[in-house]
């Protein structure tokens, strides 16, 4: 069974996306980690982001950089945001993607594009959104949770820029499949988004 979760930053698709794993006993793959670690590795490199050689360079990056914790940084969030507008660091990161999606007995996988490109004969399709004011108290939570200070305003306007790139941008955009269940997460504590997300999954296998 192969399970894609997509949606706008902080909307709640990784937790949703590991409880589901859990759940079902399926291996999980946050996609959004391949594109932060390109956005770290080009700035490590002292690479630019908005350039599409550079950005497919850092494509190559360490497998050990995805357990460092600058990932989580909203820096690197937007470094993400742009080299994966590029056409070549998508189609460097494809094959990775599928493979995962590939394995025996299927897997869950979370991002912007799984349900659209990654996957589109995924068997189970979720768009979680939540409402820009929730994303962005959530976003802040966690960060405090993490022993990190953030402004609300900065961290609003860092998430609706994000997301008008994610968007917009002409290479797999974000965007809900035909055959997606959206969930609405924004009134909805965790435990009961997690129990929509089982029985939505439940009815589309
Ligand atoms: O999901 P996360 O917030 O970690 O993703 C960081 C950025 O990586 C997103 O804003 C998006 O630009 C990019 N991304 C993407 N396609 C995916 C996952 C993430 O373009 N499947």
């Amino acid at each position: 069974m192969i399970i894609a979760v997509d949606g706008p930053a902080a909307s709640g698709k990784g937790t949703i996306a590991r409880a589901l794993a859990k759940h079902y006993g399926l291996p999980h793959l946050d996609t959004g980690l391949l594109y932060r670690a390109v956005g770290l590795s080009v700035a490590q490199a002292g690479g630019n982001a908005r350039d599409a050689g550079d950005a497919l360079a850092a494509c190559g990056f360490d497998d050990a950089l995805l357990a460092d914790p600058r990932l989580r940084d909203e820096a690197t969030a937007a470094l993400a945001s742009i080299v994966s507008a590029h056409a070549e660091v998508r189609a460097a990161l494809m094959a990775r993607q599928r493979a995962f999606a590939a394995q025996p007995g299927g897997a869950v996988l979370d991002g912007r594009d799984i349900g659209t490109v990654i996957v589109p004969q995924a068997d189970a399709k979720l768009f979680v959104t939540a409402s820009p004011e929730v994303r962005a108290q959530r976003r802040l939570a966690e960060m405090r949770a993490h022993g990190l200070t953030g402004d609300r305003a900065t961290l609003t306007a860092e998430i609706a820029a994000r997301d008008e790139r994610d968007r917009n941008r002409a290479n797999a955009p974000l965007r809900c499949a035909d055959d997606a269940d959206l969930l609405d997460t924004s009134e909805m504590a965790i435990d009961a988004a997690v129990r929509q997300a089982i029985a939505l999954v439940d009815a589309q296998v």
